[in-house]
């Protein structure tokens, strides 16, 4: 079956999806996005990436392409579509497509794609695998709470990360503190057995995988706290992982090549990840 991709009001064949070249988000960044997983048929957490879009489209003054109910509507229609019971949804809303300036155009004809990919179905026990991270100096502008597609800083140390051999990439800033992982958000638990992720400013993007897992660990009683935590006291810590829409929760055995507490995935974090588990098994249902 061919895969349909949405492209401003048409549905076509996925290979023969294409915007303008002078789309903004092509030749500025000038664009949004969101990933939002599809376990069983069902869009996960759909509130929240609608919250979190109408935020980034706000904070950049950019217009909806389409009400937010007819998105909902498009959304759906893509995954039936694209027949995906296990998957992703990517919706990408750019400033649309522009004489080349800096200074945004007069119009506000925002130009709106969604695709949609299939994954194998989740599995939970090989999901509890572990992964390793390495560290990357913080090069990225000021506002990562703004989920757009300006992920150049992003993909430099994403591609460092797998020269390494390594799953993800840390941003450490100047102080040494931890900011997020290049396409995830990162967490650790200390020898006190407290969970600990960065609290939310322009620094890092506020993942709705993070969320989640905090409403988790609250409803179960789990001890948390959001702050910066530094690179050294990530390496001293028990346990690590890694949260998004696509990587749900990740062990971290290794950073920079030292093991993360016996280098073996945490008990915590297979905790968290059951939850996590039962939490979208019941979304599911
Ligand atoms: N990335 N931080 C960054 C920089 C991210 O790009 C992402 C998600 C996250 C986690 O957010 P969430 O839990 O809402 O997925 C944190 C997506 C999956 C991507 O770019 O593919």
């Amino acid at each position: 079956m061919s895969r349909i991709a949405y492209v401003n009001g048409l549905y076509v064949p996925h290979l023969a999806a294409a915007v303008h070249i002078e789309d903004r988000g092509y030749q500025f960044s000038d664009g949004v996005y969101e990933v939002i997983a599809v376990h069983k048929g069902k869009l996960i957490d759909m509130d929240g990436h609608m919250v979190r879009l109408t935020r980034s489209l706000s904070e950049l003054e950019m217009a909806w392409p389409v009400g937010p109910k007819a998105l909902d509507i498009i959304i759906r229609q893509v995954i039936a579509r694209n027949r995906i019971r296990d998957g992703i949804v990517y919706m990408q809303i750019t400033r649309g497509v522009a004489p080349r300036n800096h200074a945004f155009p007069d119009h506000h004809n925002s130009a709106l794609v969604i695709t949609a990919k299939r994954f194998p179905t989740f599995n939970f026990d090989a999901a509890n695998k572990g992964v390793d991270v390495i560290s990357t100096p913080e090069i990225r502008w000021q506002r990562r709470d703004i989920k757009t597609v300006s992920l150049l800083g992003n993909c430099l140390a994403k591609e460092k990360a797998a020269r390494a051999g390594a799953y993800e990439a840390w941003f450490v800033e100047a102080d040494g503190m931890v900011t997020e992982g290049t396409s995830s958000n990162a967490w650790i638990v200390t020898a006190d057995g407290k969970l600990v992720t960065r609290d939310t400013s322009n620094s890092i993007l506020n993942g709705i995988t993070r969320l989640s897992i905090l409403k988790l660990a609250k409803q179960q009683g789990v001890e948390f706290v959001e702050r910066a935590f530094s690179l050294e006291e990530a390496k001293a810590a028990k346990e690590a992982f890694v949260s998004s829409t696509t990587s749900f929760v990740k062990p971290v055995l290794h950073i920079d090549g030292d093991p993360v507490g016996d280098g073996k995935v945490g008990a915590l974090t297979t905790k968290l990840l059951a939850y996590y588990g039962d939490y979208l098994k019941a979304q599911a249902a």
